[in-house]
């Protein structure tokens, strides 16, 4: 993982200017915080005292255009206020542009890695937890801001102004200088000390903190299992447990932190009382000036900041690298399903048969090792319904899930009208399918949304007629508020069988040439399946089908019924074939998929 950042300098060189600005605003606020303690040291040394002013700094009284000390007074008063409201002006605008551009950078990252995620294959995504994920895209995507507003931009900070603030110190006494340096030596060194114990302890307490925030996730998502168990009250002994854990952790972090508080107040203590002991020594020997010593004392409670800063860049550097790493790691998974070069784009509307689908000698898996599919052929002719039959797990999921390629096969060729599905551009194939999974997934969208899911221009007369041939129609009218009708995560206001009603107007509007159901009426009734059917009866015409399904009721229609067993077809024919060959369809009454095949 050398050079990460180097990877991500396209989120950062659209802002050159702006960051540019911000550097020119940090050099002015650090020459600014040199000069707010000069007013009072010449109030002090000068006008206090009713000396002249030496010949090094005359030039005031041209300024001031007197030589009379009130007036001088009067000036380094007005300057104080000056410089205050400069300083503070610059400090507000450096935070307004560094905020927005930091910002702007973390999001254009997160858009990237958004992007990517949303196209990697789903066989990367069922391995991965969504939570972990989001937290890549939201969260570690703010590397990129860390880096850049958290490690580059305060080290320059804070070398300009210890550079500056140094140089004005040897200017005015090199003896004070070099015991203000001894005073901060003690900074970095507790900071090396102590700031992996900090480290540990903020990662332990924020380990708990994830955890609970995982384990109210995890009940309330849950949380029919938990009430349907009555397990309420064990789970609240975890949650109480857990709280524990956390508070203890975070007491330990804030002990961790007030150590290292008392050690740098007490260096800082030891230091000013050195400098006092000293500089009150020169001051009375006339070697310098009480307005001097104060810019010192003054300089040294100010080189806190900027050392602290600094000895913290090493880790700020470290988050900032851990996550991009994160980042990085999700950037660099291949797209496994991608468009070949020079993919075929399939009309949008083609004319003539289309939907010719060809398995040739196809073995899937999901993990190496763990063959799902073994050696399936197929031939689909171009509006021919296919239904497919089998005991759960025989893997007839998978096999219409290599249609859209949503995975690709780790043997043999899908073709669709004479071409690979590798050579067919991925929008464009899936584009010609529409899908009724076996979990209907809803979008949390309103009902009408929902339905033009794949077709947003759709009028709303077509999403009407559509809804009304997937007989939906009359339960969305029945909603709240009809069409318009928002439905929560998932649907989970609607009951299963209303789901798959929805999911299959969803697919009928989009009016592709292939349509695959995955048990489009697992979730019904005897009359709510007829009804469906109809629906679908309506809808496969013309249209190369494939339905899975476990009931012969939904499968009397279809052209050709295919047994698949353990990912192997083991058995193709017709309804009637199936009926008369009497022991095939005993297996399946009395035991395979239980008595589901019964009709
Ligand atoms: N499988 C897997 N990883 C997945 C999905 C499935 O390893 N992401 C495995 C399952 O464990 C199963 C095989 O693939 O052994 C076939 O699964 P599937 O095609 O989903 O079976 P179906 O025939 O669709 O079963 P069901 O009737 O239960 O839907
Ligand atoms: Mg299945």
């Amino acid at each position: 993982m050398n050079r990460w950042w180097l990877r991500l300098t396209h989120h950062v060189a659209p802002y050159t200017l702006r960051i540019s600005v911000l550097v020119l605003l940090v050099l002015m606020g650090a020459g600014l915080t040199v000069l707010m303690p000069w007013p009072m040291k010449l109030i002090v040394d000068y006008v206090l005292t009713a000396e002249p002013l030496p010949e090094n700094l005359a030039w005031l009284n041209i300024l001031t255009g007197t030589t009379e000390t009130t007036g001088l007074l009067a000036w380094l008063v007005f300057s104080t206020l000056l410089l205050f409201v400069v300083n503070r002006g610059i400090q507000v605008l450096k935070a307004y542009i560094q905020d927005g551009v930091g910002n702007r950078m973390m999001y254009s990252l997160g858009g990237e890695l958004f992007d990517h995620l949303q196209r990697l294959s789903l066989r990367f995504h069922n391995q991965r937890q969504n939570g972990d994920l989001v937290r890549r895209v939201t969260t570690d995507s703010g590397c990129v801001r860390e880096l850049v507003m958290g490690v580059y931009l305060p080290a320059l900070t804070s070398l300009a102004s210890l550079l500056v603030m140094f140089a004005v110190m040897w200017y005015l006494s090199p003896l004070l200088s070099v015991i203000a340096l001894l005073a901060a030596i003690p900074l970095p060194v507790l900071i090396r000390l102590l700031t992996p114990r900090m480290t540990e302890r903020t990662y332990v307490q924020q380990e708990y903190e994830g955890q609970l925030m995982a384990l109210a996730e995890q009940t309330l998502t849950g949380l029919p299992v938990v009430q349907a168990f009555a397990q309420e009250g064990r789970e609240e002994q975890r949650f109480r447990a857990l709280s524990r854990s956390t508070i203890k952790a975070y007491l330990r972090t804030i002990t961790a932190e007030l150590q290292f508080t008392v050690g740098v107040s007490s260096a800082t203590a030891v230091g000013t009382a050195a400098m006092m002991a000293v500089g009150g020594v020169q001051v009375l020997n006339g070697t310098l000036t009480v307005g001097s010593l104060l810019v010192f004392l003054t300089y040294l409670a100010a080189l806190y900041g900027p050392m602290e800063t600094l000895a913290y860049l090493t880790s700020s550097y470290a988050s900032a690298s851990a996550r991009a790493r994160r980042v990085l790691e999700i950037l660099d998974e291949d797209q496994e399903v991608k468009d070949a070069p020079g993919a075929l784009v399939l009309a949008a509307h083609p004319s003539g048969q289309v939907g010719h689908i060809s398995f040739e000698d196809v073995s899937f898996g999901y993990e190496s090792g763990r063959e799902v599919l073994h050696n399936v052929s197929l031939d689909v002719s171009p509006g021919e319904t296919i239904a497919l039959l089998g005991p759960t797990g025989a893997g007839k999921t998978s096999l219409v899930s290599l249609i859209p390629r949503f995975f690709d096969p780790w043997q043999g060729r899908i073709v669709l009208d004479g071409t690979d599905i590798r050579d067919i551009q991925v929008a464009s194939l899936r584009n010609h399918i529409s899908l009724v999974l076996q979990d209907p997934f809803l979008l949390p969208l309103t009902a009408r949304e929902n339905i033009a899911y794949g077709r947003p221009e759709a009028s709303r007369e077509e999403i009407v007629a559509t809804a009304v041939a997937a007989n939906a129609d009359g339960f969305i009218r029945d909603l709240p508020q009809g069409y318009e009708t928002p439905l929560s995560e998932r649907g989970a206001t609607l009951s299963g069988g209303q789901k798959q009603r929805l999911a299959i107007a969803r697919a009928l509007l989009k009016d592709a040439p292939i349509l695959i159901l995955d048990e489009p009426t697992s979730a019904l009734d005897a009359r709510a399946e007829a009804l469906v059917l109809e629906a679908l009866e309506r809808l496969k015409q013309g249209r190369t089908t494939f339905i899975i399904a476990h009931r012969l009721s939904t499968i009397r229609n279809a052209n050709r019924i295919l047994v698949l067993e353990e990912g192997r077809i083991s058995w193709v024919g017709t309804h009637q074939e199936l009926i008369e060959e009497n022991g095939l369809y005993r297996r399946f009454c009395s035991g395979v998929t239980g008595d589901r095949l019964k009709e």
